[in-house]
Formats: structure tokens, sequence, C-alpha cells
């Protein structure tokens, strides 16, 4: 076996002599809670471990692999300046407990990064606390409820979205003890005025949408919708992990919205998406402030401090003050990009977005159910390759792997049968969307069989999703 350079054999061999005792010397571990047997570890020698992990990182596919254009929750492009900032020592190696004079950077970079958040989407203040945009949302029907209730309105007990919204909003909305009223777009895909006036009451807490929404369309109405959920008293929460397709055009806070979340994993550079540690900051108007989770990150005299002194806030939503490295990380991206990178961002995201579109609407085979500009994404059908051929969105799906493309999202949002939920992002160049185009356009063209029998050259084939999630096989034996 070979052994590394920091393998230090004789205090290996010292420290496995200790008897007991010495052992609680060094712990506290009681004996009874001990291992009495040797654990099997495999003994491998460094050659076939990295050929081990390598493996496994090629059967992987990441935006480093390619195009990853999964609408709503796509892989974009994440400079790798912010990995190699995130990862510096003096940075990584801050503890929370640590007293606050020695992380004063860190404090000052967070109150910073909360100002940028807040000229971004035209709030007034921020919180960085939460880990993840659904966290986000979950925060902001707290904040919704300690609203009315400081106001002793404690009828408001309802929360309406579109049935366009992400699956997260109705499960954030049901976790914070709300009744959900969902209403049907129109024919456009955006907000009916006229369904939404119906619903509106005096028990509307909130009305919760996100804009340009799933289907990838604007609402020209919005300020309409906003002026009608104020005068029925209700807030307005904008769910902003679709934050990407308006930067530096339009803020959710010039809209009328009064809470927004945003995912800094996808927008604001950390891979979105592998479940790994993202951040969903939620911003506020001034009249929310008062009821933001604490520590507030505050300043006073050139001194940053944690401010836990607010009567009135929700308390705590998480340990600590949210993820770092992921806030850094979009510290160092919206720094790096400025106000002019932001927006050409956006508008590059809108135009690869639309090009996709239009080249894959003209080939015939697709069908595109809502008709309006797009911005980020655009939804499509396989509806008539079902009816013709019995291809469904899932076998595109599949057929697209053996083109070594990463497939879009599928069956979402409902309201389109047979979707494919495509956002291609600022990140592709025109060779790889049209790569893209081309796959998806020869795919409807193949043999049904081929496609059907999809994917035929991946590690793992078509594989039982139902029966995995119900029926599922854990191991973490790796031989
Ligand atoms: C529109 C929309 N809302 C909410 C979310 C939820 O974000 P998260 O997966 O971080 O909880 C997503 C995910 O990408 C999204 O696309």
């Amino acid at each position: 076996m070979y052994k590394s350079a920091s393998y230090d054999e004789p205090l290996l061999n010292k420290l496995a002599q200790l008897s007991d005792e010495e052992c609680d010397l060094f712990n506290d571990i009681p004996n009874s809670l001990k291992r009495k047997k040797k654990i099997k570890i495999p003994h491998l020698d460094e050659t076939q471990i990295v050929r081990h992990f390598h493996k496994l990182s090629q059967m992987n596919y990441g935006i480093d692999s390619g195009m990853y254009p999964l609408g709503s929750c796509t892989m974009k492009y994440n400079p790798k300046i912010c990995e190699e900032i995130s990862s510096w020592s003096k940075f990584y190696g801050t503890h929370p407990y640590q007293d606050i004079s020695l992380v004063q950077g860190n404090l000052k970079l967070m109150f910073e990064l909360e100002r940028m958040l807040s000229e971004i989407t035209g709030m007034d203040f921020f919180s960085l606390q939460p880990a993840a945009g659904a966290h986000g949302e979950f925060l902001g029907m707290l904040l919704s409820r300690a609203y009315h209730e400081n106001r002793k309105d404690f009828k408001r007990n309802e929360v309406i979205l579109s049935d366009t919204s992400h699956g997260t909003n109705p499960a954030s909305v049901t976790m914070a003890g709300y009744k959900l009223v969902e209403i049907p777009s129109t024919k456009e895909g955006t907000v009916d005025l006229k369904i939404l006036q119906q619903v509106l009451s005096d028990k509307t807490a909130c009305f919760m949408h996100t804009n340009p929404n799933t289907l990838g369309i604007f609402e020209d109405e919005i300020l309409e919708i906003s002026e009608m959920v104020h005068n029925a008293g209700g807030l307005l929460y904008y769910d902003g992990a679709n934050m990407n397709a308006i930067m530096g055009k339009a803020r959710p806070g010039d809209m009328g919205f009064d809470i927004v979340h945003l995912n800094l994993h996808k927008t604001f550079s950390t891979p979105h998406g592998g479940g790994g540690p993202g951040s969903g900051p939620v911003g506020v108007k001034m009249k929310l402030e008062k009821y933001l989770p604490i520590p507030r990150i505050s300043k006073e005299d050139n001194e940053y401090y944690l401010d836990y002194n607010a009567k009135d806030s929700i308390g705590k939503i998480k340990g600590f003050y949210g993820n770092f490295s992921v806030l850094l990380k979009a510290y160092t991206y919206i720094s790096l990009m400025g106000k002019e990178g932001l927006k050409e961002t956006s508008e590059i995201a809108v135009l690869n977005s639309n090009y996709m579109k239009e080249k894959i609407i003209k080939s015939k085979l697709y069908d595109l159910p809502f008709k309006k500009l797009r911005k980020h994404e655009f939804v499509l059908s396989c509806e008539k390759l079902k009816q013709e051929k019995n291809i469904r969105a899932m076998d595109i799906a599949k057929r697209l792997m053996d083109y070594g493309l990463h497939p879009p999202t599928i069956y979402f949002p409902l309201i389109v049968k047979e979707a494919l939920m495509i956002e291609p992002t600022e990140s592709e160049s025109k060779k790889d969307l049209d790569n893209y185009i081309d796959a998806l356009i020869n795919i409807a063209k193949e043999n049904p069989e081929t496609i059907k029998n999809a994917p035929t050259n991946t590690s793992i084939k078509r594989v039982d999703e139902v029966g995995a999630t119900k029926n599922p096989i854990l191991t973490w034996n790796m031989i």
C-alpha cells in the first residue's frame, strides 16, 4: 500500500495502543458506546482509490461537462474565481463562535451583500439566513403572518398562488399553516385578474408569485395585480428564483412586492442542484423589517456586530447566519459583474431562450402552448409526438442523454401537457444552443423504438424510478 506523505505511522501506532483510561483523557465517550470490533475498512492503494473516484466523477454530469438547461432549476456558468475565493483559508477557517472583533471582514461582507441584494431587487432590508429558495419562501410566509398578527388582523389565513407556481410555493404556504388558494392562468399563461379579484378577500394574507413565471412569461399587469392585492389588505411575495431573467431591467420592489427571496445558488454563482449548500436570502420592504430573523448584521461607529435586539423578530430560521461560502461567492460574483454585467447577463439569458424557442417551433415538431414572448425560459409540449408516435416527454429526455446532453425539466409546469421546460441560461454559446436544438429535432424524427429504448450509452439504463422511491435499497458498501 502506498503511504501519503502525511501518514504518521508512529503516531497512529501510539494512539492504537492507548488504554481505555488513557483514551478517556482525550474524550468523554463512555466505554459502552465504543466500538468493540475492529471496523472493516477496505485496504486499497492510492491508485485504486483515485481510479474509483475518477470513474465516479466521469459518470457524473455537470455544467463543466456540457449544457444543463433544466428549466427552473438550471445550471449556469459559475466563475471559477468565485470557487477559489470561497476556498481561501482566511474565509473557511473562521468559526461562527469566534469573537466578532476577529470576524469584522466577514460581517462587513454580509452587511454589504445585504445592501447589494436590496439594490438589485428594490427592497429595503435583507436577511441572509435561509439555506435555500424553499427555506426563503417559508421565512416569507412567517413574516407575512407576523405582520398581520401584529396588526391584530387574525382573520388572514389564505395565500393565493397561480397554477404555474413552482412546487415549493404551495409546500411552503402549507408548512407555514396557511390555506392555499390556487387560481388558474389565462390562455396567455398569465395571472387572470378577474379570478384574482374574485378570490381576494379580508382573509387574504398574501399573493405569492414569480415574475417572469415558470412559463418564462413576464406579467405585464403586475402593477394592477399589486394594487388589487394591497387594496384587499394582503401582501405580495416574490419568488425570485427567476431573477436572472430581469436583473438590471426590472425590480420586484418597484413592481409592488413586499417580500422577496433570491436563489443565490443559481443566479449568483453557486452551482444549483445536487443538494449542496444553497442560499435563499429574503428581502423586505420597510414595514416588515422588524420581523426579520435575528441576529441582524449591524454597524455602529465603523464596527460590525450581531444585533439580537429585535422584540418583534420571528426568531431564528437557521443556525448562525446562513451558508457563508455561498454568500461569499455571490458577493464575489456581483462585484465582478457590476451593474452593467448583471444587466447583460439577463439580456443574454433572454436572447438565448427566445433563439432556441423560435428555432424549435419552426421545426413544427414540438408545440408551444403559450405564445407570448419569453424571458429566460420556455415550455414546449410533446403532446403531438405522444398522439402520433406514442413518444412522451420522458422518452425525449432519456434519448437526449444518448446525445451526451442533460435533459430539460419535464412534466412541469403542470398546465402544459407532456412539458419540456428549457432554460438555456446566458452561459451557452450559439454552437451549444444549436447543438441542443438539432438534437431535439433529430430525436423527434427518429424511429420510436430507438427513443423508447433510450438511454443506451449511459452507465445506468432506464430505471424504475417509482419502484426505487417506494422500495429504496440503500447501501454504504463500495466493494
Ligand atoms: C421558481 C422557483 N422557485 C423556487 C425554487 C426553490 O428553490 P430551492 O430548490 O433552492 O429550494 C426553485 C428552484 O430552482 C425555482 O425554480
